[in-house]
């Protein structure tokens, strides 16, 4: 298969579509219906602030993941390459984009290989969930996270984003039952995410028996799956019918409020329209372990490792100042503070 393969145009037309166009949701994420109350008088140092922990038992520096993009296509390998880099650098978490590209032609794993530049981090995998009712099972499960050297897997839940597309991947009848059956046999912990609608606390729990460890609730209220799609219709019909959910799912910060108390026993990992690193402090003191974004990394990484540093560090900057105007001195003291209060604006 050559890199002009289907995937490989479909990754191509994703980046180019989230880069010049309009793809936000039409709904907010919630977390402008909270604030902190401030500490005028924080008794604390700044530079005594300290963001490190652990998720899934791997450690990172700051609880900051680059959610997961891209990877497969020529054009993107730069892409992988500057965000691992700025993620080793910062001791950050980042995942890769949908590797069923690579499992398809093995010459386009070398896009996905970070492992060699991001030695440290907590490094996760992604295959789209449905691909096990489309013939994947443990075996592509495994090869994915060996061709990256992962520490978990990211099975992404996109329903909407498939039914969408005309050539999409739209058979989700028993997939419960497969996913059950992979996380019994697969080596690394799962992780289930959403890619910008949320989970209802329903699907929190069945994904919770099925044996995932985690959850990325990926709310509504950042970057629109069905919005990118519109996009790349082909007809007037088709954008009618994708721009018909520009509204949909639930706002990030109900999803990971309901994810918190469907599942307290998994790691809850907060994504979906963050954008700057108070709203990060908000899903940390919401119980999230760590807090993602995807879209606003992507311009920075089409230019260098440094522009996406100088990205991480006004996000990572922003969350220790929140940290340190409320007083909470470690991320067990933000997820516990109680100076996070619903508001209405
Ligand atoms: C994504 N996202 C994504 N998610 C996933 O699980 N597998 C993937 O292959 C991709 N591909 C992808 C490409 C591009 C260009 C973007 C911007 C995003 C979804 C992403 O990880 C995230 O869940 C959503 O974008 C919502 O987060 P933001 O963008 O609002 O921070």
């Amino acid at each position: 298969m050559s890199q002009e393969s289907p995937t490989a145009r479909r990754k191509v037309d994703h980046v180019r579509i989230n880069l010049d166009e309009p793809v936000s949701s039409a709904i907010s994420t919630g977390l402008e219906r909270y604030r902190f109350i401030p500490r005028a008088l924080p008794e604390l140092d700044l530079d005594a602030v300290r963001t490190d922990g652990r998720v899934l038992g791997v450690a990172y520096r700051a609880p900051l993941l680059i959610s997961s993009m891209t990877g497969g296509a020529g054009g993107v390998t730069a892409i992988n390459r500057h965000l691992a880099e700025a993620a080793q650098e910062a001791g950050i978490a980042m995942g890769v984009g949908s590797q069923r590209a690579a499992l398809e032609d093995g010459s386009l794993a070398d896009s996905f290989r970070v492992r060699d530049l991001a030695p440290d981090i907590p490094l996760f995998a992604n295959l789209g969930a449905v691909q096990l009712n489309y013939g994947y099972g443990l075996e592509h499960c495994r090869r994915a996270v060996d061709m990256i050297q992962a520490d978990a897997l990211i099975l992404h839940i996109n329903a909407v984003q498939e039914a969408v597309q005309p050539e999409g991947d739209t058979r989700w009848a028993g997939l419960l039952d497969q996913i059950e059956r992979l996380a019994a046999e697969l080596p690394c912990p799962i992780i289930a995410k959403e890619v910008g609608w949320g989970f209802a606390a329903d699907d929190v729990h069945r994904l919770a028996s099925a044996g995932v460890k985690a959850i990325d609730v990926a709310g509504a209220g950042g970057t629109s799956w069905s919005e990118v799609e519109k996009h790349r219709a082909a007809t007037a019909s088709e954008r009618r019918v994708a721009a018909a959910f520009a509204g949909w799912g639930l706002p990030t910060a109900e999803a990971l409020v309901l994810a918190r108390a469907a599942a307290p026993q998994l790691e809850i990992i907060a994504s979906g329209g963050l954008r700057d690193g108070v709203d990060m402090a908000k899903c940390l003191a919401l119980g999230a372990v760590l807090a993602g974004m995807a879209g606003p990394f992507l311009r920075a990484a089409t230019v260098s490792t440094e522009a996406v540093l100088e990205e991480i560090a006004v996000h990572l900057r922003t969350l220790r100042i929140t940290m340190f105007a409320i007083g909470a001195a470690d991320l067990a003291a933000l997820r516990h503070t109680e100076r996070l209060q619903p508001w209405t604006p």
